[in-house]
């Protein structure tokens, strides 16, 4: 519980250093008059805003902090309405269907440094349900933070229908808006596609999984705000829910150019029940605006990210090698020992054992049918145990992670054949089974199944004795929708507090074990998100290790979440789901822009490939603070041309990472144009080096030489690049 500092005087600035969210009393409530650029003078922002829409459409738009089904507005003369695009609705003990808020408080809560937080206490004008909503402004990183808090003391349970933690209409912000958002599957995660929002339209993003919630659509979208959207001009509001359940987030283009935007977690089977004197605590939003269009706001969010809101954001990433394409199921301890010689040899730091280390007798896992929610090593595969094999990384200088899926069992499990109910199931239907034809959901709403799992994980934790990472994965959706834990009269709560339960989880693991570096899996990259990211250190990009489709899966998630948490590998080729052969440099550029990493079997390498990557991975090295703490410029788009461009500027602006891959280009075609550098001080001279060479220089006779910033941002960089799977990287240090 945050402290208040001073009651809200109105109207009210929140501000971080480039923006302003500015709220105005009326009446018995508060709106938001103005999101956008800082001007400082909050009166200025409300009579602007007040000017312009009485005369239109000031009535018509539901300016208030929490909008809520139900709520009054009026007319300008004198007709009254009702909203009915609330950001909550509510059906009361008593039946009735609507909420009429009145804002009890609106206050100044004590917080961080440099952190600026708004609290309002809403509270419905007849019935005993209150909401206190939270604006948290992050100074300097242009972000601001929104969640919202719900309890009652009504007679009976209330039913919410809708129950979004954002719902901000804005009145004065643009009259052309063109939507940007990614969505996926596995193996082609964050597929980047946008459109106009024509006068009258609305969009729905959403996940209906319960579990992949990154997948269908990611939980994060950028709207151009009166203006086409663009890389790097023009206004852009951008925005994620940080929520691995089902959720939904709508942008609406009114007839008023009113932008109506609603974003929360979503009750799949009907409204979520909740009972007197509970708390609940709805998901997060973030938001940012940005006055340097698409390029801007996913800095900003990157910024946020690293600085407020990751476990470790600011610690350098290991490079690591993870066991699963190099062996599979298929392994002894010989087989581990081996990959780490191999991971020591290339200038890894860290090896991860992959599936296939668990379950014992009937239930050992040597494929994907049996084992899962037996988290106990296979005696049989790996006789030495846990403790050993830590021992034999470290005495390589190495750090040892292992795979968990602690959310998931198999029907082919000790523990789901002790505990069949514990599953997530629907009474008198059968049970619907995924992967392996065996695999299922377990019920995380219930306690009991939390605690086994805790205590299972902990175990092994402790009984490895030095675990330094857990990849923690989930291959499955929600194939039943119903609770042997929950009664009858809360079974549609299990698509919200499952997810309740899964963060419970890891936050007691974290808290047991606050040494261990967490990786958010599921099938690939279904938990990109910031539901995840706050628990984990990171999120594995997808099970789609082509280099070529990683280009496009990597420039999606870059859009919203920063390369220090994007793990990407370099695997063998051909590779082993598109069967594309590609040069290792390709592979290894295409790496070096997220969270380096390999997964493969070392042993297959030949020395020259082994040498290439040991030089490479200590130029990663030499750069990856840059790379995933620095700025992340995209130069030119694989979605609009031959090849992609991108840039990580450190911090001081005096590093900086290019990279650049070829895509499909055809033969014979020429260079392409010069490479406008962005994010370099003018006046400074920045040495060009190019690194990971694997033949001739792609900078010819510019290698070695140092550039005005100036000069590398307006005239560009002239490079030379051959057909598709030619890359270079290049590394910039101001003189
Ligand atoms: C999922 C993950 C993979 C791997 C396998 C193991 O598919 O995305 O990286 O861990 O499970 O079964």
């Amino acid at each position: 519980m945050n402290e208040k500092l001073s009651s809200l005087p109105s109207p009210y600035a929140l501000t971080t250093d480039n923006t302003e969210l500015v709220f105005v009393k009326k009446d018995a409530l508060w709106r938001v008059a103005h999101y956008g650029e800082r001007s400082n003078v909050a009166a200025d922002a409300v009579l602007l805003t007040e000017c312009r829409y009485n005369a239109e459409s000031f009535g018509r738009a539901t300016l208030e902090t929490y909008p809520s089904f139900g709520a009054d507005y009026g007319d300008n003369d004198g007709q009254m309405g009702m909203c009915k695009y609330g950001a909550i609705q509510a059906q009361h003990a008593d039946g009735n269907t609507t909420v009429q808020w009145r804002c009890a408080d609106a206050w100044l809560a004590a917080d961080e440094e440099d952190v600026e937080h708004v609290v309002f206490d809403l509270e419905d004008t007849t019935r005993p349900f209150r909401a206190r909503q939270h604006f948290r402004a992050v100074k300097a990183a242009d972000v601001i933070e929104t969640w919202v808090e719900l309890e009652h003391d009504e007679p009976a349970p209330v039913r919410l229908s809708i129950m979004d933690s954002f719902g901000l209409d804005f009145a004065n912000i643009g009259t052309e808006f063109e939507v940007l958002s990614v969505c996926g599957q596995w193996a082609c995660e964050a597929v980047q596609d946008s459109t106009r929002l024509a006068r009258g339209q609305r969009i729905d993003l959403g996940s209906r999984s319960g579990v992949r919630d990154a997948w269908e659509n990611n939980p994060a979208v950028m709207v151009s705000l009166g203006c086409p959207l663009d890389e790097d001009r023009g206004t852009v509001f951008a925005g994620a829910l940080a929520w691995p359940g089902a959720w939904e987030i709508s942008v609406q283009h009114t007839l008023h150019h009113i932008l109506r935007v609603r974003a929360g977690a979503a009750n799949l089977s009907g409204a979520y029940v909740l009972d007197a004197g509970k708390r609940l605590t709805l998901p997060k939003f973030v938001f940012t605006y940005s006055t340097q269009g698409m390029g801007g706001a996913s800095r900003a969010l990157h910024r946020w990210a690293r600085g407020w809101h990751l476990p470790h954001g600011k610690v350098v990433r290991d490079v690591l090698l993870n066991s699963w394409e190099g062996a599979y199921f298929d392994f002894t301890e010989k087989t581990l020992t081996d990959m780490m010689d191999g991971t020591a040899k290339l200038g890894g730091e860290l090896f991860v054992i992959d599936d296939g280390w668990f379950g014992r007798g009937a239930h050992a896992r040597n494929d994907d049918t049996c084992g899962l929610g037996d988290w106990i090593w296979n005696e049989e595969k790996l006789p030495k145990g846990l403790a050993y094999l830590v021992k034999e990384a470290n005495a390589r200088g190495l750090k040892l992670g292992l795979w968990f899926e602690p959310e998931m069992a198999n029907t082919a499990s000790d523990l789901a054949e002790a505990h069949p109910d514990w599953i997530i199931r629907e009474k008198n239907r059968p049970l619907r089974v995924g992967r392996g034809k065996s695999q299922v959901v377990l019920d995380m709403s219930n306690p009991a199944v939390r605690d086994a799992i805790f205590d299972q994980v902990d175990a092994v934790i402790r009984s490895a004795n030095g675990l330094s990472y857990i990849k923690w994965d989930a291959n499955a959706d929600f194939m039943n929708a119903g609770s042997t834990y929950l009664d009858a009269d809360h079974q549609a709560n299990i698509w919200f507090d499952y997810t309740v339960g899964v963060m419970e989880l890891i936050a007691r693991l974290r808290a047991a074990h606050p040494e261990i570096v967490y990786q958010a899996c599921s099938s690939g990259g279904a938990h990109a998100d910031y539901g995840w990211l706050a628990y984990a250190d990171e999120f594995w990009g997808s099970d789609n290790s082509c280099a070529q489709q990683r280009v496009f899966i990597q420039w999606g998630e870059e859009l919203f979440y920063p390369a220090c948490c994007v793990a990407s590998h370099v695997t063998v080729s051909p590779n082993h789901q598109t069967h594309r052969t590609s040069p290792l440099k390709f592979r290894f550029d295409v790496a070096f822009s997220g969270r380096l990493g390999f997964e493969l079997h070392p042993k297959g390498m030949t020395e020259e490939e082994i040498r290439f990557c040991t030089d490479a991975v200590e130029s990663y090295k030499r750069l990856r603070t840059t790379i995933q703490q620095g700025d992340l410029y995209r130069l030119v788009s694989p979605y609009k041309n031959d090849h992609a461009a991108l840039m990580f500027v450190s911090a001081d602006r005096r590093k900086a990472v290019v990279c650049v891959y070829g895509m499909a280009r055809l033969a014979m075609q020429g260079n392409p144009a010069p490479l406008h550098l962005r994010g370099l001080y003018p006046n400074l001279r920045y040495r060009i080096t190019e690194i990971n060479k694997a033949a001739e220089s792609h900078i010819g006779p510019l290698e070695g030489k140092a550039f005005g910033g100036d000069a590398l941002m307006t005239q560009g960089l002239p490079f030379t690049l051959g057909n598709e799977d030619d890359s270079l990287v290049l590394e910039l240090t101001a003189e």
